[in-house]
């Protein structure tokens, strides 16, 4: 078979989709791109790891080439609130990155998994139950960058034939590797200090409800996407997809289930909660359930159930 490559696979999503990859198709088949950060022992010695910054074109294609690549998984990017402290270091990554890997698929007729956000949204676009097909216009670099690639991944797909299919994230919580700097990433936090210290300061205010999904379903929403049949696809890239909605009050409520001294305060971030505020509350993803089967196993409890029985285990 041709291989996998997976830009940003050091990542929070990356670690754990390259190493799913690994498993449903050969750990020789799966090439790990990563960039600065070293990647874990794991990541690295169960099969290829190249060096790959996805803004040098030519990085990329020499890995493409040598690997002899058909699918990109390319989840290289900067987050929202890393997006708003550097906007220049955003527009590269997330825009003339993925140009790079869009123009290299072209060239070698790879297909391409980009995902996109529920940062692609913005504060006209409507907030309860947000349409498949709707206004978009984010207000955050992050979110420039990214209706720009569900666009760019459009074209690509219209002009040149290339396979490029992608969804809208929600903010991912998992138990692997920390999130890398975006708005979402106190959903994450807050098990690592419950299990850590029993009390967490929140940095979004009681009542920011915002789209949520844990990482198994993440994974698999990726991979069933993109070995889905053609025919059935209307949309092809940037479904809405998610598995759960909520605010700090409920995730709280969730986790003094399982750990009742638990405490929490709030010391709002303005940047972080001025982002939160232009998302979302909740998406309609019913587009990805009719068109390819999206269907996510985790819940708040079952979720929270989980992220407690393994993070104690790992912080003992
Ligand atoms: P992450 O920040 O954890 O990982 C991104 C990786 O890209 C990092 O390892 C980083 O070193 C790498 N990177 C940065 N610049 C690079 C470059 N020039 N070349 C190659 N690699 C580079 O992000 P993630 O959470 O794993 O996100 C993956 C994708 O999913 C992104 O497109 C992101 O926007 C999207 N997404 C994530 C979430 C989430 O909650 N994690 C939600 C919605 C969408
Ligand atoms: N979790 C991501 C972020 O907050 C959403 O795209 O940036």
């Amino acid at each position: 078979m041709k291989r996998i490559l997976v830009t940003g696979s050091v990542g929070q999503i990356g670690s754990e989709l390259t190493m799913a990859l690994r498993k449903r198709y050969g750990n020789d088949n799966v090439v790990a791109g990563g960039r600065k950060t070293a990647p874990s022992p794991e990541l690295r010695d169960s099969g290829p790891f190249e060096v790959c910054d996805c803004v040098d074109i030519d990085v990329v294609r020499r890995v493409v080439k040598k690997h002899e690549v058909g699918t990109i998984y390319h989840l290289a990017a900067i987050l929202s609130a890393v997006a708003e402290a550097k906007p220049n270091l955003a527009w590269d990554v997330n825009i003339n990155g993925l140009y790079n890997v869009l123009e290299i698929a072209r060239e070698n007729n790879c297909a391409v998994f980009v995902p996109s956000s529920i940062g692609a949204f913005g504060p006209t676009t409507p907030l309860d139950n947000t349409p498949q097909d709707t206004i978009q216009r984010p207000n955050t670099m992050y979110g420039v960058t990214k209706v720009a690639g569900e666009l760019l991944c459009d074209y690509y797909y219209k002009r040149f034939d290339v396979d490029c299919r992608g969804v809208r994230y929600p903010g991912i919580i998992s138990n692997v590797t920390l999130p890398g700097g975006g708005t979402t990433d106190y959903a994450v936090e807050i098990y690592y200090e419950a299990i850590k210290n029993k009390k967490y300061t929140c940095n979004l205010k009681a009542g920011t409800f915002l789209d949520m999904m844990y990482m198994p379903d993440a994974i698999k929403g990726a991979i069933d996407l993109m070995e889905a049949e053609p025919a059935k696809l209307k949309h092809l890239n940037a479904f809405n997809v998610t598995a759960m909605s909520f605010d700090p009050e409920m995730i709280a409520a969730e986790i003094k289930k399982h750990i009742p001294e638990f405490t929490m305060d709030y010391k709002v971030d303005p940047v972080k909660q001025g982002i939160a505020d232009s998302w979302p509350n909740n998406m309609d993803d019913s587009a990805a359930r009719e068109e390819w089967g999206w269907s996510p196993e985790y819940d708040l409890p079952r979720m929270t159930e989980d992220m407690i029985a393994v993070l104690s285990e790992k912080l003992k």
